[in-house]
């Protein structure tokens, strides 16, 4: 099995935290999209997409990255951290790689710690803002893991 992890983190680098796990975990190949012009993926069989979440989406880089790509057969995977940690931000992206004939394995989404005014001045920011600090932390790393052999083994 030859995996690859394609991700986008750059606010606060939470997001390649759990690329790192995922990487680690099943020994496989990390680019970060900032040192991406063209990616080779005809030798994997597994390719995992990640990303922060800016302002209700997932990169545009990623976005971008993936419609460039044949995935016809390709096993695929998606993850990413936000404010409040859910999978639905996934989804669009999902759907995507499945219009071009990925298969899907899986979708994972922990949160990511960050401070409201580095993007907005609404209030109910600020406690979401509060409710993230310290993410990824030890339990969204342990899921983290048990999701990535999840992911192998239904191979
Ligand atoms: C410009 C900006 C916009 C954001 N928009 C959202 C959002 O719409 N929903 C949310 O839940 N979190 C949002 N967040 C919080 C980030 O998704 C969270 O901190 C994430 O872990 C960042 O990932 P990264 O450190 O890998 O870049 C936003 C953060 C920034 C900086």
């Amino acid at each position: 099995m030859k995996a690859l992890i394609v991700y986008c983190s750059d606010y606060n680098k939470n997001t390649e935290k759990i690329a790192r796990i995922f990487a680690e975990k099943v020994d496989c190949d990390l680019i970060n999209i900032r040192n991406v012009n063209e990616v080779n993926i005809e030798n994997y069989n597994l390719i995992g997409f990640g990303s922060g979440v800016y302002r209700e989406s997932l990169s545009p880089k990623i976005i971008r990255l993936v419609d460039k790509l044949n995935l016809k057969g390709k096993n695929v995977f998606v993850f990413s951290t936000s404010g409040v940690g859910i999978k639905f931000y996934n989804n669009s992206l999902i759907k995507q790689l499945e219009s071009k004939g990925a298969i899907n394995k899986g979708s994972f989404a922990c949160k990511g710690s960050f401070i409201a005014r580095d993007f907005t001045s609404k209030k109910i920011f600020d406690i979401m803002s509060k409710l993230s600090q310290g993410h990824p932390n030890d339990k969204d790393i342990k899921k983290a893991e048990r999701f990535i052999s999840d992911v192998v083994d239904s191979l």
